[in-house]
């Protein structure tokens, strides 16, 4: 059987989206092992138990985080080069690279400021099931199941919800209290780059579920499904100190839950309305 080669036999769209986000990608490089932490390693020796243990708390849930979608990816970037999206996998090849730089980032923030010892007792009792069980399985059945609805729902749980609801709302609370204090600055360039990159990664979850959608407008529908059955799982700090369904009160940083709250509501939405609006363009155009 010949094979047909992209590259042989019509060459690259440079016009694309997929290889427009590659060259984003490319051009925005940065390395973890150059943040200057000296001023954070100061900062760390001044803030409070409660600071400290606010910090822990997160950046343990986001190791998590960043370690399932670092080990979590593959089984996309196989099915979508099994697909001959040639585009699209180049644009998937930066998403292993940083993930990975992100989790070295993490990792090396906590070594800086002296934290060696094990903080798995911090990570967030929400986010388990998520990465240890909703985020693996929806990725790893897409070796066995290509299907637009398994790539969708791929799509769905690691770029709209993990990266464009639940990593979003955690830069936000880190950033809002860190920033007004003045404090971390090494640690906030970090995340600012982290940001960048994952909203790269969103924007190809939005573009994959969009054609999705346009190729098999019943997606549409699965991908909201999906969105509300995982809204159980936003959320972590609603067990902090308050019990379930706390919503009054600050971080330890001075962030307030209700802003958290109404970030966290707002990503929802966004999420839902940019994939609403793919949907309405196809039901106009179906329409005699
Ligand atoms: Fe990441
Ligand atoms: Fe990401």
């Amino acid at each position: 059987m010949s094979r047909e080669f992209t590259t042989v036999s019509k060459g690259i769209d440079r016009t694309s989206f997929p290889f427009k986000q590659y060259q984003r990608a490319k051009k925005f490089y940065w390395d973890p092992q150059e943040l200057d932490f000296s001023q954070d390693k100061e900062d760390w020796k001044k803030l409070t138990e409660e600071e400290k243990h606010d910090i822990k708390m997160r950046v343990a849930s986001f190791q998590a985080g960043e370690e399932a979608v670092t080990a979590d990816i593959l089984p996309l970037i196989l099915a979508i080069a099994n697909e001959g999206r040639l585009e699209e996998e180049m644009y998937l090849t930066t998403f292993l690279f940083e993930e990975a730089k992100h989790m070295e980032f993490f990792d090396r923030f906590l070594n800086e400021i002296g934290i060696s010892s094990n903080i798995v007792s911090y990570q967030a009792e929400n986010t388990k099931e998520l990465f240890n069980e909703i985020l693996p399985n929806a990725m790893n059945k897409l070796l066995h199941d290509q299907s637009p609805e398994a790539m969708a729902e791929a799509a769905t749980v690691y770029n709209m919800f993990v990266e464009g609801v639940m990593a979003e709302t955690g830069y936000f609370m880190f950033v809002e209290g860190m920033k007004k204090r003045g404090i971390l600055p090494g640690f906030l360039e970090g995340i600012n780059n982290v940001q960048m990159d994952e909203s790269r990664h969103i924007s190809y979850g939005t573009y994959l579920i969009q054609r999705l959608i346009n190729e098999h407008p019943h997606v549409y529908d699965l991908v909201l499904e999906k969105m509300d059955e995982l809204d159980k799982f936003r959320f972590a700090f609603k067990t902090e100190g308050g019990g379930a369904g706390k919503i009054e009160g600050e971080t330890a940083f001075g962030v307030k839950y209700a802003d958290i709250v109404a970030f966290s509501n707002k990503q929802m939405k966004v999420r839902k309305e940019i994939l609403k609006r793919a949907y309405k363009q196809i039901e106009n155009t179906v329409k005699p």
